[in-house]
């Protein structure tokens, strides 16, 4: 698949088929993670990949009540949590270096958009779920200390076929020159 088409077409499933995803389709996902960028090639995230029934009940029961994606943990053949080593990213020698403090969460964004986007270049569908209770996971997949839970996404076949929700036009966000400058 061309990858702005991939960009373009990737869509949030909450609904999955029960087929299941092969180990190789897995790595393949995997891979394109660990080819992200990250702080001084720090690559501060782990991924815990979770095909358990049980467990994944349990992961979905740390989501908030009201989160749409709660049956997806649940129900697809694979949960991913993606989680992160803390005072590495943005560090130098140890001590943050930026007025961002620890950039885990963004060189997690980064690994975690290339393994949904090559998820939807195999056909697999993914949702980012970060309305979860990341001590509850912790405590579920035994996180040692110093490492953070991120978010998760289910993995596995769509059963829908979203409609994508809108985005809101280049000229809103996008400035030229200055901060709030619209091209003419
Ligand atoms: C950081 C982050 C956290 C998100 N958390 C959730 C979540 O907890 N539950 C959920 O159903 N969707 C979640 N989403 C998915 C967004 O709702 C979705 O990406 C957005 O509506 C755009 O839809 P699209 O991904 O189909 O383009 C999250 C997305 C991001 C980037």
């Amino acid at each position: 698949m061309e990858l702005f088409q991939a960009i373009k077409e990737r869509r949030s499933i909450r609904k999955y088929k029960t087929t299941p995803v092969s180990e190789e389709q897995l790595n393949t996902i995997l891979e394109a993670a660990r080819w992200a960028p990250s702080w001084a090639n720090t690559q501060c995230w782990s991924f815990v990949v979770v095909r358990d029934n049980e467990t994944k009940e349990r992961l979905g029961d740390t989501l908030s009540s009201v989160n749409p994606a709660t049956a997806a943990i649940k129900s697809a053949p694979i949960a991913i949590v993606a989680c992160a080593k803390l005072a590495r990213s943005g560090h130098y020698k140890g001590t943050p270096v930026t007025d961002k403090g620890d950039w885990f969460m963004f060189d997690v964004a980064l690994a975690m958009q290339n393994l949904t986007l090559a998820a939807h270049g195999l056909g697999l569908g993914t949702v980012n779920v970060g309305y979860l209770d990341a001590a509850k996971v912790a405590q579920i997949l035994e996180l040692p200390e110093g490492i953070a839970v991120v978010e998760m996404t289910p993995l596995g076949y769509p059963d829908e076929e979203p409609e994508a929700p809108p985005r809101k036009e280049l000229s809103e966000f996008v400035f030229y020159e200055k901060y709030g400058q619209v091209k003419s």
